[in-house]
Parts: structure tokens; C-alpha cells; sequence
């Protein structure tokens, strides 16, 4: 059974009808036993003046999808829809509504089940009336059931809203779901105007109402013209609209509360008398100046987010984005205004590089401030702003107050009744930092080299994974939150890390650049360590600036497979990093230890890592080479996420590090074969130890390994002879779940061979890595590594 769309519809209604009304059609009583069908020719029933049809509709861009409706039958280009039973819900080609011979109206769809019945019994007959109202009545004449009692958006000349009733607006011209306004003719008398939650009607607050008090008073349209407010014994209470000049005998009038949260009083001539094409006119209607009437605590006010209010030349709501902002959505107004520039972030507390101020008078946003000013005149008003990162905009009345506002902006209404000057906080891209475009100049360079056999590289690194667990005092908790939010890093004082890591007690390893201890920041209740903080060795004051230089660089960073950084703290000549803490430990410990990881495993870790060097690479604002990369420098989290940990070290090691290199001369390890020579360090030298570990990861095994076969000793030759052979089988060492996945196996070998390449501008980059490993990329024939013949020992 093939249902029509059900989910969020597009109702779309504005509809070139241009259906001749047919003779034969009956244009009486619907009796007993009568269907119309969707799709066919007469598929609707027509009032006796035909004014009015109820029948199916079609969707101007699919005619194979129809809305059951009351409608305009007479006027030619636009339809205007009155009534639907659903209004979520399109139905299908030969979709029906059946008076059925039980005097049942049935509707159903294509497949005959039954989707809406306003379930009467018995009735002897329906009828589309003159009025516009289709009914279901007994033998006797009376009304079993009518549309005009279950009203949508729309009352018309004759019908009323009785007490505890709504008219809900539509939420776009051509979006016929619950909008954003409604209107309820309450039991106490009062007819209220309401701005709702959508989708979940939520009373937000009321912005007009009659304030009247009689209760159990009706909405009426009298057919003179006028919306009135009428009490139970028939007497006139107030007049909500009115048209007088335009007879309902001539025009067509109905009163409609607009997705702008307007209620108009529309007419439109029945019959054309000059030939020019006539349209609906609103005369009247209320509140009369919704910008003003309008503003609310929570949501987003008349039009959206960021968005103002204001009215066009024929007096119609025009919502517009400020400067420096468009529309999230320019068909869908009401979804707000999205800042065409980053929003600030709070780093060293303030931010006022790449902003300006944009002066608009006129223009307010009532509500949202986090803090007001008095006295201050409007220049200082507007600075206070752009110094402080969390400013939208400020707002000055000109004389003395002044108020900051958050985002995003509400109730934002603009004319020449406001008498506020706003300062929006709007990129200036004349200022901004230069995007990472120029990659090349800015590359992070580290040195931090653990290089194959040397004594560092035997050290371990650390570990760690952030959770947030136990809360040792309220007070660290915020700090914790705070500086997770932002990518602004926190400063620790010495002897909070001296606290959290119990004296620097607990040590996890020993790296190039320093030792890595054990913290607890909000955790020591349950005794899982939170945080890992790295001390690091030998720091010269000279590299003050290069360390808050790295710093920051690093702390900007961020990616599910990157080991974040969370602070750091200076003291002296002590520097030392904070980092989650990564519970699982070291690749290096997972991959070499007793059990083999499962194969599906390796396969995530795999990916997870070229996905952070790819970030690293190519995608982080300074793009940063690691240099460093090997299974000792990869962590897992808690889920056995792979994170890359120690990039960006570069600068913080002392000379002495740096100069290891020339010691490294014929190691074969993780080392691309240009740190031997004098060429350019690229990022290729990390693409080039990226595939020594994958060799790794899809064997199991470590690069070198003394006790096997002196052919299997060394991987990158084992692993290229056995790819040559056709044996890659050998390589997996009954590894059955590998086995089972031979395609990936080869792909992934074939990947690491590339990446072993002697010519680095011959390696792919990381970004073409990732998409050979994951297969959307076809991976051309490999030629085998050149160093494998003319560099063995
Ligand atoms: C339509 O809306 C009504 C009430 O809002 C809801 O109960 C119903 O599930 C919706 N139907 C679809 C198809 O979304
Ligand atoms: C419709 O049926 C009712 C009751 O049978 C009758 O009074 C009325 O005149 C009929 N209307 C038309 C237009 O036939
Ligand atoms: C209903 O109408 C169908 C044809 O449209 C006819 O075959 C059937 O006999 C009618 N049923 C009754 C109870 O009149
Ligand atoms: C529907 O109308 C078209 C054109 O007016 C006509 O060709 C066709 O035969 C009609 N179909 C039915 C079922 O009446
Ligand atoms: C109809 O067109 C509107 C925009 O014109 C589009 O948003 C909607 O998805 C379309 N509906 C169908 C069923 O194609
Ligand atoms: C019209 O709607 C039907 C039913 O949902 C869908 O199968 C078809 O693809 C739509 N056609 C167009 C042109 O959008
Ligand atoms: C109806 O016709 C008028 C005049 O030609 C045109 O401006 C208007 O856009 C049309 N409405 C629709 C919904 O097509
Ligand atoms: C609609 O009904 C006609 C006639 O019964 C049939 O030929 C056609 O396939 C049906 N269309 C759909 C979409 O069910
Ligand atoms: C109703 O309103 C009138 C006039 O505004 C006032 O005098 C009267 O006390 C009100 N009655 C109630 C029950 O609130
Ligand atoms: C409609 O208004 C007129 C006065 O313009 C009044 O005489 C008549 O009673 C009203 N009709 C109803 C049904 O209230
Ligand atoms: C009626 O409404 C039309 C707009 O459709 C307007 O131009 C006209 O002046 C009004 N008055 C009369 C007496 O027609
Ligand atoms: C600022 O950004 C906008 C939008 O991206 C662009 O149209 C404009 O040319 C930029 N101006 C300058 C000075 O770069």
C-alpha cells in the first residue's frame, strides 16, 4: 500500500485551478452512495452558486498528489483554500471520500483504508453550502456534523467560533502545518491572540486580545461585513474587523489569521468587471502593528531569529536580516538569520580582532540583554560590545541607557516609532586572519622526532580519556565545563596540577619532550584518572613565545580523533599540558599485546587515524605535520576511538632533540627516507609513517621483529615480497577474520605500499589516503616500493 508523503508536508496551495465546472456535477444534495475520486475529472462536489467546492485538490508541482479541501471554485489563477481535514497530510492518485450507504463520510486513499471519517452515522445527506460550509444532515435538515465547527485558519461571511474554539495559522503561505499564532475565543470572553511553540502549540504569550469579559461569547462574521464579538443572547460586543464599503452580495470576504500572526479581513470581487485580474485586498485587520504588539521573553517574535520586523509600502510585515546576516532559509523567513561570519569565541576572555560595529537606527530588540548601562552615551555603548565576546549587539536609547545582547536576537522591530540606535557585532573579513589557503607558510613544523631504535623512542607516551566523572568540589566542576565548551584553553596554577596529580605521583609514561602523569580533576571520588598532564623537560625561557604560540595553535584544534588539549600552566621554567585522559592506553600496547585486536576493530582505528591526520593536514585552521607518527602516539578512548596524540610539539623541545636526526641515519622505522637527506620536510613524512603502521595494524606485528625468519624481519620488505608473491594470506598469520575480508586487506596493503614510496610527491596526501582506504576511490595499479631493491641493507 502506498501511502501518500506523511511526514513533514509541504502543503502547497497555491493551486492554478482551472477546473471547468461541470453540468453534469451535482450542485444539490450529495446523496447516499456518492464518491469523488483524486485524479479524475469530477472529482469534487459543487455548491448550488458554485462559489464553493469540496473535492481534491493537486499539488501545482506534483499531480499526483491532492489535498481534500473546501475551496474558491470560481476565482481563476489562485485558489484559496478554506478548509482541509488534515493538515499534515497529501494523498494519493485515486485517493476518495465516500458518502457511504450507511450515511457515512469516508475518506480514503488509494488503497481503500479509510484515513479521516469525522464519524457520523446516519447522515441522509451532505451538502457543499453557498456559505462555503459542506455539511452532513440528518432526514430532518439539521446539521450532523459541519466544517465550519472545525475551522483551520479561516472563518467566513456567516460562521462562528464558539467558545473554548482556535484559528491556527498556516506556518508559510504554502506550508499548511500548525504555524506560529493562534487565535482562542475563550470561555471567559476574551478573544486572545497567542504566539506558539511549533510544532507544540506552547503558549509563548498573548499579543492582542478584545479584553473582554462576558463569558461564553462567540466570534461572529456577520454577513454586513463585520467580525463581531457577540455574547451568548446575540448581543454585539465589540468589532474585531470590519469592511463596510464592499456588500458579501459583490465580494467575497474572509477573515484569516496569516502566518505573519496577522488577523486580515480579506475581499476579493466575484466577478471581474474591468477584466483586470483581481486579487485579495485586506481592508482590515488586527493587531493593527504586530511589530510593536508583539514581543515575547521566549521564542523569536514575529519574524525569526536575528531577524526584524517592519512593514513594506502596502503596509504588509516585512521581516529582514540585519547586515552581515541572511536568511537560514530565504523561502522560510520565519527560520531567522544566520551570521554570515564565525560568532566570536571567547578567547583570553575577549574578542574584538575581525569585528566591527554596525550602526542602525531605529532598531531594537527588546529583551535578551545579559546586562543594561546607565549612564553611557552611545560611542562607549557601542565599544563595550566589541570587547566583549559574548556581545551580539548592543542597544542604546540615546540618552544614557545602554544594553548588551546575547544571541541570538529576538523581537528585533525596526521604523521610525523606535527610538534606539543598535550597534550589531558583524564580521569584518577585511581584518580577519588569512584562511588556510596559503597552507604552505604556515605549517607547524615539529621536531619532537621519535625516530626508530632510539633511545627515545622507547619511551612510552601518554594516556588518557576526559569523562566527565565525580565531582571532587562544585567549584572545579564549572572550571572543567567551562573550558570544554570553548576552544579557548584554561591556565592552571602549579599547584592545582600538583593536587590533581597527587604530587605528580602517578606516572603514565616518558616522551620526547617530557613525562606524563596521572590527574584527577573532578574524578577522585571514583578513582579513574580524568586528565593526563605533561610535564614537559629542559624548557628555555627563550621559547616563551613559541610555547603560547604552540599553544594555541594546538588548542584550536579539534577532532574526534585528535587527543584533546585542555590547558596548560607556566611556572618558571616548568610547562606543562593538560590532555584527556585516553583509558585504553597506546595503540602500541593494544596491537602488540598477547591477544590479537578483532579485525573490524583495527579496520575503525585504521580510519579514525588517517582521519585525524587528514584534519591535521588539511583541514585545521595551521595546518600541522606531526612527525611523530607511530603506534605509541596513537590512544584510545574508552570506546576505542583512535586519537593521535603529541602533534604540534614542534617548537617546545629544546635544540638538542632537533639535532637526532643526523644519529638516525640507516634506521628502519617509522622515518620517511627524506629526514636522511637534504630535502624539504613535507607532510609526506607523515603519510610515510602513517604506512609503516597500517603495515602494522593489518599484520599485527611490530615494523621490526628479530625472533621471526630472517626474510620476515622487517615488515615494509615481508610485507612487499608477499603482496608481489600473491600471498598477503602470509602476511595475516590465520587471522580468520581478516581472511574473510580479503578485498580490504588488499586495498589496505596496497594503500601502505603507496605510502612507502621513496619520492614523497609520489605518496598521496592524506585526504587521497582515506578515500582509497574507504573504497570511493578505485586505487590504480601499485608499482612496488623503489627502496625495496636498491636500499636493503
Ligand atoms: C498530523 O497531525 C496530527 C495532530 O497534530 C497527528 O496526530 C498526526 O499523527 C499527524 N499525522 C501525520 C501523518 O503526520
Ligand atoms: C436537500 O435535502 C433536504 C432534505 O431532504 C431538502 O429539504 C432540501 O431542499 C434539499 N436541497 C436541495 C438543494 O435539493
Ligand atoms: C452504490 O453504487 C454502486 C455503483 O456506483 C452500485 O453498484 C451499488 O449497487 C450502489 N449501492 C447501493 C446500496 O445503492
Ligand atoms: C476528462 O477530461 C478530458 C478533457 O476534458 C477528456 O478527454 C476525458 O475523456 C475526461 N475523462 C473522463 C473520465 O471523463
Ligand atoms: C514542490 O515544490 C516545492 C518547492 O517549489 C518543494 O519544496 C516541494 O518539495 C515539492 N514537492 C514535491 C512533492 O515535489
Ligand atoms: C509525486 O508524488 C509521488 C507520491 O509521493 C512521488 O512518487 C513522485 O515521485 C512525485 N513526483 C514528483 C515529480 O515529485
Ligand atoms: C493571480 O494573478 C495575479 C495577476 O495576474 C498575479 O499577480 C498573481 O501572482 C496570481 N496568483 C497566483 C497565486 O498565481
Ligand atoms: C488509479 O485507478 C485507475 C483506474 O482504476 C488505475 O488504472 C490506476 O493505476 C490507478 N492509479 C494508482 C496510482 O493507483
Ligand atoms: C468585566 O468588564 C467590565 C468592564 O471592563 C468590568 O466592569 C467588570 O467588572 C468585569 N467583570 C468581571 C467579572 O470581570
Ligand atoms: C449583523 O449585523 C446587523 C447590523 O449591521 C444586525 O442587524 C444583524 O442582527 C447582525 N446579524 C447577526 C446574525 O447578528
Ligand atoms: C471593495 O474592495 C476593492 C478591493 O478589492 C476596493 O478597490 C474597492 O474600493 C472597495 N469598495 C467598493 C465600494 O467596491
Ligand atoms: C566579505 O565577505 C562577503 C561575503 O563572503 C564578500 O562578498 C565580500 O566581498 C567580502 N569583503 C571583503 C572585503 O573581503
Amino acid at each position: 500500500m502506498e501511502r501518500p508523503h506523511l511526514d513533514f508536508l509541504l502543503l502547497l496551495l497555491i493551486v492554478a485551478i482551472t477546473m471547468p465546472v461541470a453540468a453534469s456535477q451535482p450542485r444539490g444534495n450529495i446523496t447516499l452512495n456518492s464518491s469523488i475520486t483524486a485524479g479524475e475529472n469530477l472529482s469534487y462536489w459543487l455548491s448550488p452558486s458554485g462559489d464553493f467546492a469540496f473535492g481534491f485538490v493537486p499539488l501545482p508541482n506534483n499531480s499526483s498528489l491532492f489535498l481534500l479541501a473546501i475551496y474558491y471554485a470560481n476565482l481563476p489563477n489562485s485558489s484559496t483554500i478554506i478548509w482541509i481535514p488534515n493538515r499534515n497530510q497529501t494523498l494519493s492518485l485515486n485517493s476518495s471520500v465516500v458518502l457511504t450507504t450507511d450515511g457515512q463520510l469516508s475518506l480514503r486513499d488509494q488503497a481503500g483504508a479509510e484515513v479521516w471519517n469525522p464519524s457520523v452515522q446516519n447522515a441522509a445527506y451532505a451538502a457543499m453550502l453557498d456559505s462555503g460550509n459542506f455539511v452532513l444532515a440528518s432526514s430532518s435538515g439539521s446539521y450532523l456534523w459541519e466544517s465550519f465547527s472545525s475551522p483551520i485558519d479561516t472563518i467566513l461571511p456567516t460562521q462562528s467560533l464558539g467558545p473554548n474554539s482556535e484559528l491556527i495559522a498556516k506556518l508559510a503561505d504554502d506550508d499548511f502545518n500548525n504555524g506560529r499564532f493562534k487565535i482562542k475565543m475563550q470561555d471567559n470572553g476574551d478573544l486572545v491572540f497567542y504566539f506558539i511553540a511549533v510544532p507544540t502549540g506552547f503558549q509563548y504569550s498573548q499579543y492582542w486580545d478584545t479584553n473582554t469579559n462576558i463569558s461564553n461569547s462567540n466570534l461572529f462574521f456577520n454577513s454586513s461585513g463585520r467580525v463581531d464579538l457577540v455574547s451568548p443572547t446575540g448581543q454585539l460586543i465589540d468589532t474585531v474587523t470590519s469592511v463596510k464599503t464592499n456588500s458579501t452580495a459583490d465580494f467575497y470576504q474572509r477573515g484569516t489569521i496569516d502566518p505573519d500572526g496577522v488577523f486580515r479581513h480579506y475581499v476579493h470581487p466575484k466577478s471581474s468587471t474591468d477584466g483586470a485580474a483581481a486579487e485579495w485586498t485586506p481592508m482590515d485587520s488586527k493587531p493593527r502593528d504586530i511589530c510593536s504588539a508583539l514581543t515575547t521573553t521566549s521564542g523569536s517574535g514575529v519574524c525569526g531569529f536575528n531577524s526584524y520586523c517592519g512593514y513594506d509600502h502596502s503596509g504588509m510585515v516585512a521581516c529582514q536580516c540585519p547586515e552581515g546576516y541572511s536568511w537560514v532559509n530565504p523561502k522560510r523567513t520565519y527560520k531567522g538569520c544566520k551570521p554570515d561570519f564565525a560568532i566570536p569565541k571567547c578567547i583570553d576572555g575577549f574578542q574584538s580582532v575581525g569585528f566591527k560595529m554596525v550602526t542602525v537606527n531605529n532598531l531594537d530588540f527588546p529583551f535578551g540583554e545579559y546586562e543594561q548601562f546607565y549612564p553611557m552615551n552611545a560611542d562607549d555603548c557601542k565599544q563595550l560590545c566589541l570587547d566583549d565576546c559574548f556581545c551580539a549587539a548592543s542597544i542604546s536609547d540615546g540618552v544614557g541607557d545602554c544594553w548588551k545582547m546575547r544571541f541570538p536576537m529576538s523581537n528585533g522591530e525596526k521604523g521610525s516609532n523606535v527610538q534606539r540606535i543598535a550597534f550589531l557585532k558583524v564580521g569584518n573579513n577585511d581584518t580577519l586572519p588569512s584562511l588556510p589557503l596559503e597552507k604552505k607558510k604556515s605549517w607547524t613544523l615539529p621536531a619532537s622526532l621519535g625516530l626508530g631504535g632510539s633511545v627515545l623512542l622507547n619511551l612510552t607516551f601518554l594516556s588518557a580519556t576526559l569523562i566527565a566523572l565525580g565531582v571532587r568540589r562544585k567549584k572545579q566542576r564549572q572550571r572543567l565545563k567551562g573550558f570544554k565548551l570553548g576552544p579557548n584553553l584554561k591556565s592552571f596554577t602549579y599547584s592545582e596540577l600538583e593536587e590533581a596529580t597527587k604530587g605528580f605521583g602517578e606516572e603514565v609514561g616518558k616522551g620526547a619532550c617530557g613525562t606524563v602523569y596521572k590527574g584527577y580533576l573532578c574524578s577522585e571520588q571514583n578513582g579513574n584518572p580524568d586528565v593526563a598532564v605533561k610535564k614537559l623537560r629542559d624548557f628555555e625561557m627563550e621559547m616563551e613565545k613559541e610555547f603560547s604560540n604552540e599553544v594555541k595553535i594546538i588548542g584550536q584544534t579539534h577532532h574526534k580523533n585528535l587527543v584533546r588539549l585542555l590547558g596548560y600552566c607556566n611556572r618558571g621554567v616548568e610547562r606543562l599540558l593538560v590532555y584527556e585522559y585516553m583509558c585504553n592506553g597506546s595503540l602500541a600496547s593494544y596491537l602488540f599485546g598477547s591477544v590479537r585486536p578483532p579485525w573490524k576493530q583495527r579496520v575503525e582505528i585504521v580510519l579514525g587515524i588517517a582521519k585525524g591526520l587528514r584534519y591535521l593536514h588539511e583541514e585545521c585552521s595551521t595546518p600541522i605535520i606531526h612527525c611523530d607518527i607511530k603506534p605509541q602516539n596513537v590512544l584510545l578512548d574508552g570506546n576505542f576511538i583512535a586519537k593521535i596524540a603529541d602533534f604540534g610539539l614542534s617548537k617546545l623541545l629544546g635544540t638538542d632533540q632537533t639535532r637526532t636526526i643526523t644519529g638516525m641515519r640507516g634506521t628502519k622505522g617509522y622515518v620517511a627516507p627524506e629526514w636522511f637527506k637534504k630535502l624539504g620536510i613535507t607532510a609526506k613524512v607523515d603519510v610515510y609513517s602513517f604506512g609503516v603502521m597500517l603495515l602494522e595494524i593489518v599484520c599485527c606485528r611490530r615494523y621490526v621483529e628479530k625472533e621471526l625468519t630472517e626474510e620476515e624481519t622487517v615488515l615494509c620488505f615481508w610485507a612487499s615480497d608477499c603482496y608481489k608473491a600473491g600471498k598477503i594470506d602470509l602476511l595475516l598469520k590465520g587471522d580468520e577474520e581478516a581472511m574473510k575480508d580479503m578485498g580490504r586487506v588488499a586495498r589496505f596493503l596496497t594503500v601502505a605500499l603507496r605510502c612507502l614510496r621513496e619520492e614523497p610527491s609520489s605518496r598521496p596526501t592524506m585526504g587521497q589516503v582515506l578515500q582509497l582506504l574507504e573504497g570511493t576511490v578505485a586505487i590504480p595499479l601499485l608499482g612496488m616500493p623503489d627502496w625495496f631493491h636498491n636500499n636493503v641493507n
